[in-house]
């Protein structure tokens, strides 16, 4: 068990599970990009472990950028719009792909998206460790998905919980609020 603050998580995917499903994702992008120079796009902060796993375990030529959002609310309009932070490389006609640690309800990747495609990328695809697909709102394709969780939180390798846990090199899962003392 973990405490984080007022909440305690228990153990949910280990180190070793983690690692063994970053490698099939690798040996996936290796093959799928064969004889190509993609750029990685990785999402801060969360996506800093998985990428990093992720990343040395790839035997391509590649580029690898990071961004960050800035969320705001729009005054003519009632939802937060998040802008990509970052991003000094030019798309147009590369092969993008986007790390990110975990799609919920895709608006994030649903947004950051729609932000990449008007810089014409010959081809835009999404890896993400994690994906609740019970909480997904916006339609995302999400070509590399680690894992397909339940709609519950988690916290460890990237993830936090109010700014805490990320270094943790496991994930846990929140526990029911029944067994919280
Ligand atoms: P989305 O826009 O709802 O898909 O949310 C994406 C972002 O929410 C992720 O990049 C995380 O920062 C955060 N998030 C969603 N679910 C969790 C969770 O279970 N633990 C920690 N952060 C989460």
């Amino acid at each position: 068990m973990v405490t984080i603050l007022d909440k305690t998580f228990g153990p949910f995917l280990s180190q070793a599970i983690i690692e063994e499903r970053i490698g099939e994702m690798a040996a996936q992008i290796n093959e799928d990009y064969h004889g190509k120079t993609p750029i990685f796009i990785v999402v801060l902060n969360g996506a800093f472990l998985f990428a990093s796993e992720l990343l040395k375990r790839l035997d391509l030529s590649c580029e690898v950028s990071f961004v960050r959002f800035a969320s705001y609310e729009n005054t003519q309009s009632s939802g937060n719009v998040r802008e990509i932070l970052g991003l000094q490389e030019n798309l147009s006609g590369r092969d993008v792909v986007v790390i990110e640690d975990i799609v919920d309800t895709g608006l994030t990747m649903n947004q950051l998206l729609n932000q990449l495609r008007p810089s014409n990328p010959k081809s835009l695809a999404v890896a993400t460790l994690l994906h609740k697909p019970e909480a997904l709102k916006a339609p995302v394709s999400l070509e590399y998905a680690g894992f397909e969780i339940e709609n519950r939180f988690v916290v460890g390798y990237g993830l936090d919980y109010d700014g805490l846990g990320r270094n943790l090199n496991a994930i846990y899962v929140l526990q029911d609020i029944s067994s919280q003392a």
